[in-house]
């Protein structure tokens, strides 16, 4: 018998126990997570916009330390370090441009499990691989993003590691709560259960202030970063709404089923509501853009196609061309906490893997060209290479 929170608690008593375990076994042998990845020369040479001769010459005469090699004396490949030492190197690294805004991208949908934590990770990862500066802020007291990139978020992270203490008005900047991460070039703000917080906190003493606190802390470190990436909780709560106001850019993922189709609706009519009321009290908010990303695409199942073709009529010019199409590899590497781009070798098959390669990279290239369009600096050679 017992009472409910005795049922709960009984539930509760062992997974301290199994959280660790997730990571003695996704991490081992040291338990910390590190980029494992390593890219070719031929990776390289794509990466960076300088051909091979180009890359081993400037080996040669030292301006490029050599790629790792293995115990063979082979060569394991170049870190992502490396590869943008060498675009600063030969000025081959992307940014915006000095007059240009840093794109403030926010995943949003208040549907969960739409793909929202899989697409900010694998984003900002794309992102920083192109060479970028970007910052991933985990808005969600959930935390999936925090666990993706190698903390268990109770543990690991405190409550004044998070966004919870500039939320409370405790701090003037958000600079104390960034954290390099293991990939180069990204930095995130983690979040743990205690950033709910913030919601209770907030709502009980709502002025205009309490929706602008995100917004203003971004602009304290935003001179920093190319893109920064909003992971929000699928809920209404003071948290999306700062993330709402914080934002200059929305990309909404749907899956195409009946039920996310007409959440998604729902969450449309939610935010026109919620951002008419801020607008009244806070003046305009700009996006440079609002997109919709099919997610969770299955292309074997017909009604989800035709979900896709009502999707393109009805809001019309602004679905995503690529879709994150449902892959084994997105599952398996989740599991792992890791992304797909984190991968050395596939953990399905070749084919899958590369595939689902593939289907990220052509939905974050989309993206990406979207973010390049709103910086005035890149309209010149986006129009010499036919992208504008
Ligand atoms: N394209 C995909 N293929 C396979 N699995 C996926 C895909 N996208 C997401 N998943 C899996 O679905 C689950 C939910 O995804 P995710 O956490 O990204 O959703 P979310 O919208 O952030 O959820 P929440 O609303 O709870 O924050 C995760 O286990 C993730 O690995
Ligand atoms: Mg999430």
């Amino acid at each position: 018998m017992g009472t409910g929170l005795d049922k709960i608690n009984k539930l509760l008593e062992h997974t301290e126990g199994l959280r660790r375990s997730f990571r003695n076994f996704n991490f081992s042998p040291d338990n910390i997570k590190r980029d494992e990845r390593r890219y070719s020369l031929k990776e390289a040479q794509e990466l960076v916009g300088r051909s091979y001769q180009a890359i081993r010459d400037a080996e040669n005469d030292g301006r490029l330390s050599p790629p790792e090699t293995g115990t063979n004396g082979r060569r394991i490949g170049f870190t992502l370090s490396q590869i943008n030492n060498m675009r600063d190197i030969f000025g081959t690294r992307l940014h915006r441009g000095k007059k240009d805004d840093p794109v403030i991208l926010a995943i949003q949908n208040f549907k969960g499990g739409v793909s929202k934590s899989t697409v900010a990770c694998h984003l900002a990862e794309f992102l920083a691989k192109q060479g970028y500066s970007v910052l991933l802020i985990d808005c969600d007291s959930q935390a999936s993003t925090t666990t993706t990139f190698g903390y268990i978020p109770d543990d690991d992270i405190d409550e004044n590691e998070t966004l919870l203490p500039f939320l409370r008005e405790e701090a003037e900047t958000l600079a104390p709560y960034i954290r390099k991460t293991y990939w180069d070039s990204l930095d995130i703000i983690p979040s743990n259960l205690m950033l709910y917080q913030a919601e209770y906190e907030l709502a009980s003493k709502p002025s205009a202030s309490s929706f602008t606190l995100l917004r203003e802390g971004i602009e304290t470190i935003q001179d920093n970063y190319d893109v920064i990436i909003l992971d929000p909780a699928p809920a209404l709560g003071m948290i999306s709404l700062n993330v709402i106001y914080a934002a200059n850019a929305l990309l909404i993922p749907m899956p195409p089923a009946m039920y996310d189709f007409s959440s998604t609706i729902s969450f449309l009519t939610m935010l026109k509501n919620s951002m008419e009321s801020l607008e009244r009290h806070l003046g305009p908010i700009e996006y440079k853009f609002v997109k919709i990303l099919i997610s969770r695409y299955d292309e074997s199942k017909s009604a989800q196609q035709a979900l896709v073709d009502l999707a393109n009529d009805q809001f019309e010019g602004s679905v995503l061309a690529a879709k994150l199409r449902d892959s084994a590899e997105i599952a398996s590497a989740g599991n792992r906490q890791r992304t797909v781009y984190e991968l050395n070798s596939p953990i399905t098959s070749p084919k899958v893997h590369n595939r689902c390669l593939n289907i990220l990279d052509s939905v974050n290239k989309e993206v990406e060209l979207l973010i390049r369009r709103s910086w005035a600096s890149h309209a010149k050679s986006l129009r010499e290479a036919g992208l504008d």
